[in-house]
């Protein structure tokens, strides 16, 4: 097959860089710091009252028991959810829109990592007093850092989220294989999958490739696990390189071959769930959500116990994942600052966080979760996602956030859809627009 030759070949040359920069600490990078909220001291968070909770949609499907969790202990001050689109860049756009207007209509926003810059910056949120968050010191520090924009605190970190390799386990049992712990060792075991009777049928490998925050994330990954970056150290792009140019011909040369079928142009994180917990996908990069729902028995998933959770694969070694994840920040227009303060701290505990963990297996921020014995047993991949969350890289932490994640897509997405653009041009082409965002 051309694409595991010419991956195999740019394995070999890259193993060194590529062993550097998985042990490089993770790091976002660039800032334009083109609006001047440098932060105030984080004045005192007044007001109480009834509050609206602004969320994406709650795939794991427990968000509503965490918050009636508080309602019942809180009857003067209750939440209530207003939930935002699934997709990460829809639910942007509904926040911006609001902030624009200074719409006291949400009070506690939901914010994915990557917005934290964009939304301090333009002082749409809160600066938090640290004094005010005690058990920011007991979180992953990883994930502290994300909700940081000038070293001060603007929002608290709830979830965390690493990329995962889902597996069949069943399948690979049956071929005689151990999880791949690289993209050719990937290839290969579909290949011997495919030849069994029970593995004819079966897809090789999706994650999210439709349009959106998750080809970013997807992207990234691609680029990283391949020795190269998006943002180095330096805070200046460099994806017109020969490492950024592997990752991205790896997943382009996946779809010409067939090993990521046609339809996952169009998965975000829910369809390739879906696939693959119909039975449909061999490998699946997602995050860990989907670990209690393929696991579920109740009939929705036809792998509930066929399954199990590796690294992510590298090009030709450990794979990187993007550092993903959610966290709480206080709109700077809500009159109930105090209450949503009280709020985040109840959602962001380690009580709340063991309770949402147990049922929806997402990743956890208190660092103490992971070595918890009970949770370990009943999810096996909590050590390992530990790791990878710990040295997963950010993605660019800038205020154009915006601009800069549209960028990437569009030129990810003309690369993968049928009869993309060459992985070389779309880099190139890339490289300058990162630049002229991106700014020192
Ligand atoms: C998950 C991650 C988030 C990421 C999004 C992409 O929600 O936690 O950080 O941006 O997926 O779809």
């Amino acid at each position: 097959m051309r694409f595991e030759r010419s991956h195999t070949r740019k394995a070999v040359a890259l193993a060194v860089v590529s062993s550097l920069v998985l042990f490089t600490a993770a790091c976002g990078g660039g800032d334009d710091g083109s609006k001047g909220n440098t932060g105030s001291a984080g004045g005192a968070l007044e007001g109480r009252g009834p509050i609206k909770f602004a969320t994406g949609k709650d795939t794991s499907g427990n968000l509503t028991s965490q918050v009636a969790a508080w309602n019942s202990q809180h009857p003067d001050e209750k939440v209530e959810i207003t939930e935002l689109p699934e997709s990460a860049d829809q639910q942007r756009n509904q926040l911006i829109s609001n902030a624009q207007i200074k719409s006291t209509e949400f009070s506690v926003l939901n914010l994915d990592v990557v917005w934290t810059a964009e939304f301090a910056a333009n002082r749409w949120v809160t600066q938090l007093p640290e004094d005010q968050f005690p058990d920011l010191g007991k979180l992953l520090p990883s994930t502290v850092a994300t909700g940081k924009y000038r070293d001060k605190l603007y929002a608290v970190p709830v979830t965390s989220d690493g990329g995962l390799l889902y597996y069949r386990k069943d399948l690979l049992d049956k071929a005689g294989l151990k999880p791949p712990t690289t993209w050719p060792e990937m290839i290969a075991a579909c290949a011997k999958v495919k030849a069994l009777p029970e593995g004819k049928a079966i897809n090789c490998y999706a994650g999210q490739f439709e349009k959106y925050e998750g080809l970013t994330v997807n992207f990234s990954e691609a680029v990283n696990s391949a020795g190269g970056v998006v943002v180095g150290d330096d805070g200046k792009p460099n994806v017109d390189t020969p490492e950024a140019l592997a990752g991205l011909t790896a997943l382009a040369e996946g779809f010409k071959t067939g090993f990521i079928p046609k339809a996952a142009i169009t998965y975000t994180e829910e369809p390739g769930r879906r696939a693959f917990q119909d039975g449909n996908l061999l490998f699946h990069r997602n995050w860990p959500y989907v670990y209690a729902l393929a696991n579920k028995t109740d009939g929705s998933s036809k792998i509930a116990g066929k399954f199990g959770v590796a690294p992510l694969p590298g090009l030709n070694g450990p794979g990187v994942s993007t550092l993903g994840g959610h966290n709480y920040a206080i709109s700077e227009f809500t009159p109930n600052k105090a209450t949503a303060a009280d709020f985040i701290k109840f959602m962001s505990s380690e009580e709340r966080q063991k309770a949402n963990v147990e049922k929806t297996s997402q990743a956890p921020t208190w660092a103490s979760l992971y070595d918890d014995a009970a949770l370990n047993k009943q999810f096996p991949y909590l050590a390992p996602l530990k790791a990878s969350i710990g040295s997963a890289k950010s993605r660019p932490q800038v205020v154009k956030y915006g601009d800069v994640t549209t960028a990437i897509q569009d030129a990810a997405y003309n690369t993968l859809k049928p009869n993309g653009t060459d992985p070389k041009t779309a880099l190139k082409d890339l490289q300058t627009k990162l630049s002229s965002l991106i700014t020192q």
